[in-house]
């Protein structure tokens, strides 16, 4: 993987809080009530060793029980406003924390569909998939629980210091100096305990993408026989993992029986120095005990949330590089106003298409690509032209459809559809009218017919049955046992793979696009189909303008130029038998595929 969390590790402990409220202060009303109630809580938490304080002295030290019907009002009243609070907390902590989810994974969705390819080659899926899904998750917890419970419990901590303090400073004094201990032990324990947490994370997303490989190279892992390497890494990964899991138990252990230690520690303080004092005030002796027990637990939390702060900035970290991620390839500010962006575009603004194509001094190098793949190119594709791009693996064929398609932009020059600077329209606008066949085909998973529905939304059964016809499709689906209906399953995986893409073909062809690129789109499948979709693209090209790469030579002869690519330059260039006359290098790898051919021919 080539991000992980030891490059985005954070310094300084808050660092990343500024960057994500921006995301989250729609939330404001909510926090603040999560926090109002929490100190409503904590108060009436303070004030009860309060009440048993003065129900101690004037009910059993002075035996009368004027007061005690309003002592008992207060006393249930206090404790209905506790529960009233406490399950207004937990309803919006909740409410807040799948709230906060669901934005920061909307939001996050949302950014990936906006950004380019090179993003999607630079970062593997399980690091995208760990940034969309358990990023947010540790955020919402943050901006929820950890909130609630960190505000609350540090505002009883407070209070009951400060009326310790007043009632009795001596004895409040001895008993604080209990917290400096469990400051030392807590700055030991919790920087042992997030750098272990940080060790699980980083060994659970070496885990993950093992697991992804595992699972997607299943067959390539198979046909090598490295079963026993690859489960090998799994089991050592998961071994390690328990390993540091148990360590990162240990310290917490450790950690919270110190807290329980300084407990005892501080009620031992108030028995030797309060003893005396239990005579002639028990009600002030017993308020030392119930603050000197209760006030080690929420030392506990505060710590807790103060760290869960410090360990989420690596989760805010990377969320926001992810949503401050700009894609290579961007629409103006200019063109986003006139033709709207891809979730709202203003079609009311675009001006048809007609299909010319040309790259004016083209020189590019992938973003994250040492060599430069095309110099100085230059080519003109004019509307209703098909054009076959030819040429050895590596050559850059599928580099000048990528131009094409504005997947990518030109490091230096342009590529110019209908005449103007491709960067002058957004990019939606020229991708609703292209039709693209890959050479490696994607479907979706869920039907043939919600597959084909892609294309087109509105294509009826006709306009499918047409279309599968026009690309052989329609016998793949005949054979299929519910026809249209039938679950092609993950990427589909259930179909071949010249079957999908087959199906990936008659898909672009339902959107009748004005441009139709087809890269390797018929490398998978058996000689005959090839003819019939051959055949076929004579008739679907009428109209659009095609730029076709193909390896089989076959398949492009009927092309009204061909291209032939080497190195990312154009070594020839011209009509089937022009090439062939030429006696270069279209003739060499022509003559080579042919001899290929007629033996395996021969071999049969
Ligand atoms: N995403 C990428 N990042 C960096 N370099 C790349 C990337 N994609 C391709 N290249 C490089 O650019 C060059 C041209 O690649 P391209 O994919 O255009 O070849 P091709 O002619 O389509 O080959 P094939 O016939 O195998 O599909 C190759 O040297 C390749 O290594
Ligand atoms: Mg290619």
């Amino acid at each position: 993987m080539p991000d992980n969390d030891k490059n985005e590790k954070v310094s300084l402990p808050f660092f990343g809080i500024p960057k994500i409220l921006p995301y989250v202060k729609g939330y404001r009303p909510e926090i603040l009530i999560m926090i109002v109630t929490g100190l409503l809580g904590s108060i009436i938490d303070v004030l009860i060793p309060l009440y048993q304080r003065y129900a101690l002295n004037h009910f059993v030290g002075e035996g009368t029980l004027d007061t005690l019907p309003l002592f008992i009002l207060i006393y249930v009243a206090s404790i209905l406003v506790t529960a009233v609070g406490n399950y207004i907390n937990g309803y919006l902590a909740q409410k807040l924390e799948s709230s906060i989810n669901r934005d920061l994974r909307a939001l996050a969705f949302r950014h990936l569909q906006t950004l380019s390819f090179s993003y999607y080659n630079q970062n593997s899926v399980g690091y995208i998939h760990s940034r969309v899904m358990s990023d947010t998750g540790r955020i919402g917890i943050l901006f929820s629980w950890s909130l609630v419970e960190g505000s609350w419990q540090m505002a009883y901590l407070v209070g009951a210091i400060v009326v310790m303090l007043v009632v009795n400073a001596r004895l409040a004094l001895l008993i604080l100096l209990v917290l400096p201990l469990i400051a030392v032990f807590f700055s030991i324990f919790q920087a042992k305990l997030i750098s272990t947490n940080r060790q699980v994370r980083e060994i659970n997303s070496r885990i993950t993408g093992n697991f992804n490989e595992g699972i997607t190279g299943a067959r390539t892992i198979k046909t090598l026989a490295v079963e026993q390497r690859i489960g090998k890494d799994f089991t050592d990964e998961t071994a390690n993992m328990r390993r540091t899991t148990v360590k990162a138990a240990r310290y917490r252990g450790l950690f919270a029986s110190t807290i329980s230690l300084a407990s005892s520690l501080a009620l031992a303080i108030v028995l030797w120095k309060g003893g005396m004092l239990a005579a002639e005030d028990v009600g002030t002796f017993s308020l030392f005990m119930s603050y000197a027990t209760g006030m080690m637990e929420p030392v506990r939390w505060v710590i807790d949330c103060i760290s869960d702060f410090i360990t989420t900035q690596v989760n805010i970290e990377r969320l926001t590089k992810l949503l401050g991620t700009k894609s290579d390839v961007t629409d103006s500010e200019e063109v986003l106003a006139i033709y709207g962006d891809v979730f709202e575009p203003k079609k009311e603004n675009w001006e048809e298409i007609r299909g010319d194509i040309e790259f004016r001094d083209v020189t590019f190098k992938y973003p994250d690509g040492e060599e430069t793949v095309l110099e100085h190119f230059s080519l003109k594709i004019p509307f209703g032209s098909s054009i076959a791009i030819v040429g050895e693996t590596g050559a850059g064929k599928s580099t000048l459809v990528n131009l094409i398609c504005r997947f990518y932009e030109p490091t230096k020059g342009q590529v110019l559809i209908d005449g103007r600077d491709a960067r002058e329209r957004s990019q939606l606008w020229l991708h609703s009218a292209l039709g693209y066949v890959l050479q490696t085909p994607h479907l979706f998973s869920g039907s043939v017919r919600e597959n084909l529905l892609y294309g087109n939304p509105n294509a009826t059964d006709e306009d499918i049955e047409r279309a599968l016809k026009l690309v052989s499709a329609d016998d793949v689906v005949a054979k299929l046992e519910k026809g249209l209906d039938t679950d092609v399953g993950e990427d589909g995986s259930l179909l071949s793979t010249g079957e999908k893409q087959l199906i990936s073909f008659a898909r672009a062809v339902l959107a009748d696009p004005k441009i139709l690129v087809l890269d390797e789109a018929t490398s998978s499948v058996d000689t005959i189909t090839e003819q019939k979709i051959q055949a076929a693209i004579d008739t679907i090209i009428k109209g659009r303008t095609c730029v076709m790469v193909a390896h089989r030579l076959s398949t492009v002869r009927n092309a009204d130029c061909i291209l032939v690519v080497k190195g990312g330059k154009i070594v020839e260039q011209g009509r089937h038998s022009e090439l062939l006359a030429l006696n270069g290098y279209y003739r060499e790898l022509y003559t080579r595929q042919y001899e290929d051919e007629a033996t395996a021919d021969v071999l049969k």
